[in-house]
């Protein structure tokens, strides 16, 4: 009695497991059905499309993936008789939904079904790569031609999936410190690889200007280089000697947004106002309240020299946004708003004469009209503006999103009076804080403890909010500020796996995660992330 007992307690366990079989999919899809069998995909493998919108997307498959294992699949537009295929199809479902996609693997073929003009097809391509797992990895005994040529086993399975929120967003601060063009390609393949829409690309700050602009070529040729930096503990006050910087030229950032574009990315330009603009300010004195000639800030931290409000400023700016506006096809222009000390617009006869002139009530009052006078010229231009949490401070614009990282009482306020929101709390948002609490074995970090479960945890929705004031969080993003990450090895040390974590916060429904089951799935994409050469953390590699 008690041995069938125990008996049947092991088979329904066994049961149980083999229906939770993690499958290495991040984010978790929305719905996996399991069936009998295995598709094999090998070099003689075709792919089937019948519609030239998916040219992008096919080339991609081909050229981002098969090619890295010898060989590149052979397009056709006639289904072949004997199977053995990938297809790329038309969905059955109403239209609008841009982001879903089904993957149905059988023993015949594959098929993805998507909207042509979404992201669909792309994902459900995502999710295909991550069950092909290379037959090399399970033999080690091919011939080394053959090892190259891989061929994969792919279980059966009919998977239908689409994204939670619309904004999966990941951050880089390129200021602080400078990376080149391919680790921004880099950056951008492994958003891909977990889905994530949006590339919020910090471009200005008090450290460093790195967007070319034509008409004030002083800001990347002066503004683009330090001569120096803080090293170490921002508390030593310790300084290097060195020229530092760096900038992009427009022909660079067109050719990052075509990169993007392949890999359905929308690139988010951050062009920081009234604050972070020490580096503008010295090559253009006369943006300041003082106008006086300042160097480009090698300390890490927020500065008093900050954009007075002024027609020659407002002038400058719109001059630098159309030209920002005409490279970057995306909706939103990112504009700071974030960490802008008051102490010149106090001392300086022109703002006080704005104050009394606009009958703002105080230097919160101008930096709101400023925010306006901003919004009112992007709008103009068919654009909206996003900005950081500190631009509800004095009154928000009236169509500007916000980007909440002080806590998240800031993107709870906006969502209530209606203004879109995009979740970044420091807590666990940024990536740029330490991720053990073994600190002497992490590198240098600015501080804060985000770890992986802390991440995986977050909800971006606000329980506060109603069912309609919900509607306005339009997702979260991760944010890499980079005063400590001096590397690319280290950009990829602190956000891989943590993004990968939040790739699932931002797909997944909330009831489908498990934190067990995403560490499983997290170790099978080692073989992904040593392919790929990234440098991931190996802290999940411990958890039990
Ligand atoms: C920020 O971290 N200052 C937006
Ligand atoms: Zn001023």
């Amino acid at each position: 009695m008690k041995k069938s007992f125990i008996l049947i307690l092991l088979l329904l366990g066994n049961l149980i497991f083999s229906q939770i079989k993690p499958y290495p999919i991040i984010p978790q899809p929305i719905s996996i059905n399991e069936n009998e069998g295995y598709f094999s995909l090998n070099p003689q493998t075709k792919i089937v499309f019948k519609d030239l919108n998916l040219q992008n997307d096919v080339m991609w498959l081909n050229s981002n993936f098969f090619k890295n294992y010898g060989y590149m699949l052979q397009l056709v537009n006639v289904t072949p008789l004997n199977g053995n295929y990938i297809s790329f199809e038309k969905p059955d479902w109403e239209a609008g939904y841009k982001e879903n996609y089904h993957l149905n693997i059988t023993e015949k073929n594959i098929s993805i079904m998507a909207e042509a003009d979404g992201s669909g097809f792309f994902y459900g391509m995502q999710t295909l790569i991550q069950l092909l797992i290379p037959e090399k990895t399970k033999t080690t005994r091919l011939p080394a031609r053959q090892e190259k040529q891989a061929a994969f086993t792919v279980p059966c399975l009919l998977i239908k999936d689409y994204p939670r929120y619309q904004w999966r967003g990941m951050h880089l601060d390129v200021c602080r410190h400078f990376f080149p063009i391919d680790f921004i390609k880099k950056y951008l393949d492994l958003m891909a690889m977990y889905k994530f829409n949006v590339f919020h690309w910090h471009l200005t700050e008090d450290q460093g200007w790195r967007i070319e602009i034509k008409k004030y070529s002083a800001l990347a040729q002066i503004g683009g280089w330090r001569k120096g930096s803080m090293i170490g503990a921002a508390k030593e006050k310790k300084f290097d000697t060195l020229r530092y910087g760096g900038y992009y030229t427009q022909e660079e950032i067109k050719d990052v947004i075509a990169y993007a574009n392949q890999r359905h990315i929308t690139i988010v330009p951050e062009i920081e106002m009234p604050g972070h603009s020490v580096a503008a300010i010295s090559a253009y004195p006369f943006l300041s309240c003082s106008g006086k000639q300042i160097p480009v800030e090698k300390s890490w931290g927020v500065f008093n020299d900050v954009y007075c409000p002024k027609e020659f400023t407002f002038k400058f700016l719109e001059d630098v946004l159309t030209e920002v506006i005409q490279l970057f096809p995306g909706k939103y222009i990112h504009i700071g708003g974030d960490e802008c000390p008051k102490d010149s617009w106090k001392k300086c006869a022109s703002c006080q004469a704005l104050i009394k002139k606009e009958n703002l009530k105080d230097e919160n009052g101008l930096q709101s009209y400023f925010i306006k006078r901003i919004e009112t010229f992007v709008n103009s231009k068919g654009k909206q503006i996003i900005g950081w949490d500190e631009i509800l401070d004095g009154g928000l614009a009236p169509n500007v999103a916000v980007m909440s990282w002080r806590g998240t009482d800031g993107g709870v306020a906006a969502a209530k009076q209606k203004h879109f929101v995009v979740m970044s709390p420091g807590k666990p948002c940024y990536f740029d804080h330490y991720q053990s609490k073994d600190k002497k074995n992490e590198p240098l970090a600015i501080g804060g403890f985000n770890p992986l479960d802390s991440v995986y945890n977050y909800n971006p929705t606000p329980k506060t909010l109603n069912a309609e004031e919900q509607k306005y969080i339009m997702g979260a993003q991760g944010n890499v500020w980079t005063e400590y990450i001096t590397s690319e090895k280290q950009v990829e040390y602190m956000a891989v796996p943590r993004m990968c974590a939040l790739a699932e916060v931002l797909w997944t429904p909330p009831e489908k995660k498990n934190f067990n089951n995403f560490i499983e799935r997290l170790k099978q994409q080692l073989p992904t992330f040593d392919r790929l050469k990234i440098n991931y953390a190996k802290h999940f590699l411990k958890v039990k």
